[in-house]
C-alpha cells in the first residue's frame, strides 16, 4: 500500500526522512465540529456509524474532502476492543462512553474474552472500503487504545476525572490489573495486525489517560504493555505512532517501547522533546487545541512559531496536542490546515 501513495508526506516524516513541509492531520478530525458529521450522526447511533463500513467510510472521508489533510484516520473508537472482549458498551449523548458491566473482580477479569477478531471484522471491512475511496491519495491511519487507557474505561465503567477506582486496582490488586492488561494487550496485537493486513498505512496507539499515572506506575502498568504490543506487530513498512497525554514527561520511556513516532501533548517544547530522543524517532504535535478557538492571526502565529522551533528537523508531523473539541469553529480548523499546507521550509 504505502509505496503507491501519491502524498506520502506523513510516511516519510514518520520514518524521519526529509519532507518539503510538515504533514498535517488532527486527532478527532472526523467529528462534531463539522456540520456534515451531524448530518450523518442525526440518523445513526455512534456505534452504528462505526460498525457500518460504508458509513464509517463516509465519515472518515469528511476531513479528507473538506479540510485537505495529509492523512485520513479510520472512523472508529478505542473502546471497540473492550466491547469485543465482553464489555457492554454504549455512547449516550452528553454522557460519553459507558460500560454497563464494569470489571471489579477476578471473575469479571476471567470472563473477558481474548479470541475476538471475528467481532471486529467490521473494522477490516471499513478499512477496505475507505482504501477504495482514497485511491492511494493519502495514507490511512488505523488505531487502537492502549491497554491502560482501555482498562480505565472497563474498570470505571466510563469516563473518569480522577481514575480513583483504576488506581485503587493498580495499588491494591496489581496481580488482577496485570491479568486484565495482558488480555487487552493480546487483543490489541491481533486487532492491529488485522488492521495492517486489511491495508492501513500507519498506526497510532492512544494512551490518552497515562497522564494520571506516576512515572513508576506508568512504567509498570502502561509502558510495558505498549512495548509488548509494538514488539508483536507485523509492521511491513507501516509506521507506528505512540500517543499519550503525559508524553512531555514520559517521552524518554515511550521511546524505548519501539515506536517510530511519539505524539506529544501541548505542555512541552516540541524541539526540546525531540532533542532528547534517540535519533530516528520522529515527533508529532503539539499545538494546544484551544488555540483553534482564537483569532486567525493568533492561530497562524502559533503554528509558524512551532515550525520555526522545528526548523532543520526531519521527523516532524504537525498535529494538535490532543483532539479537536466539538465546539471549535470549522473555519478555524480549515484555516490552520491551510497555513500548514502553504508553508515551506
Ligand atoms: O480522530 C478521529 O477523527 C477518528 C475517530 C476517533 C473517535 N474516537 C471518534 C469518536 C478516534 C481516534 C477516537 C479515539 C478515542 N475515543 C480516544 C482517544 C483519543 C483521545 O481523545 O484521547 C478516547 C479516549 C476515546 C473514548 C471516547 N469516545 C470518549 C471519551 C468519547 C466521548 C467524549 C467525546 O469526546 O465525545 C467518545 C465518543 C466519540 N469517539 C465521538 C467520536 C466522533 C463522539 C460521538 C458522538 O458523536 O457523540
Amino acid at each position: 500500500m504505502t509505496e503507491n501513495l501519491k502524498n506520502n508526506l506523513l510516511i516519510r516524516a514518520a520514518f524521519s526522512q526529509p519532507t518539503e513541509r510538515p504533514p498535517v492531520w488532527m486527532m478527532r478530525q472526523a467529528g462534531r465540529f463539522m456540520k456534515e458529521y451531524w448530518d450523518i450522526k442525526n440518523r445513526y447511533s455512534f456505534l452504528e456509524m462505526c460498525k457500518t463500513p460504508e458509513i464509517a467510510a463516509d465519515v472518515t472521508m469528511l476531513p479528507v474532502d473538506l479540510l485537505g489533510v495529509d492523512a485520513a484516520i479510520l472512523f472508529s473508537d478505542i473502546l471497540v476492543t473492550g466491547e469485543a472482549m465482553g464489555g457492554q458498551l454504549s455512547f449516550e449523548q452528553g454522557v460519553g462512553p459507558r460500560f454497563a458491566n464494569p470489571i471489579r473482580s477476578y471473575a469479571d477479569a476471567e470472563a473477558l474474552r481474548t479470541n475476538v477478531l471475528d467481532k471486529l471484522q467490521y473494522v477490516g471491512d471499513a478499512i477496505r472500503v475507505i482504501q477504495q475511496r482514497l485511491q492511494g491519495m493519502i495514507p490511512l491511519i488505523g488505531f487502537a487504545g492502549a491497554p491502560f487507557t482501555v482498562l480505565s474505561y472497563l474498570v470505571e465503567g466510563g469516563s473518569s476525572k480522577d481514575f480513583k477506582r483504576t488506581k485503587l486496582l493498580l495499588h491494591n490488586e496489581p496481580e488482577l490489573a496485570h491479568i486484565i492488561l495482558q488480555k487487552i494487550a493480546d487483543v490489541t496485537v491481533d486487532y492491529l495486525n488485522m488492521q495492517i493486513a486489511a491495508g492501513i498505512d500507519a498506526l497510532q496507539l492512544f494512551d490518552s489517560w497515562a497522564l494520571a499515572l506516576s512515572w513508576d506506575d506508568y512504567e509498570i502498568f502502561s509502558h510495558r504493555y505498549n512495548a509488548y504490543i509494538f514488539s508483536k506487530l507485523q509492521r511491513n513498512g507501516v509506521p507506528v505512532i505512540s500517543f499519550c497525554k503525559g508524553s512531555s514527561v514520559f517521552a524518554p520511556l515511550m521511546a524505548t517501547a519501539g515506536p517510530d513516532v511519539i505524539s506529544v501533548d501541548w505542555n512541552a517544547d516540541l524541539r526540546q522533546v525531540k532533542d532528547n530522543l534517540p535519533g530516528g524517532i520522529a515527533v508529532q504535535g503539539n499545538l494546544d487545541p484551544f488555540v483553534l478557538y482564537a483569532d486567525k492571526k493568533v492561530i497562524k502565529e502559533k503554528i509558524l512559531h512551532l515550525f520555526e522551533r522545528m526548523r532543520g528537523q526531519d521527523g516532524f508531523i504537525f498535529n494538535l496536542g490532543h483532539g479537536i473539541m466539538p465546539d471549535i469553529p470549522f473555519d478555524n480548523v480549515k484555516y490552520a490546515i491551510e497555513v500548514v499546507r502553504e508553508f515551506s521550509y
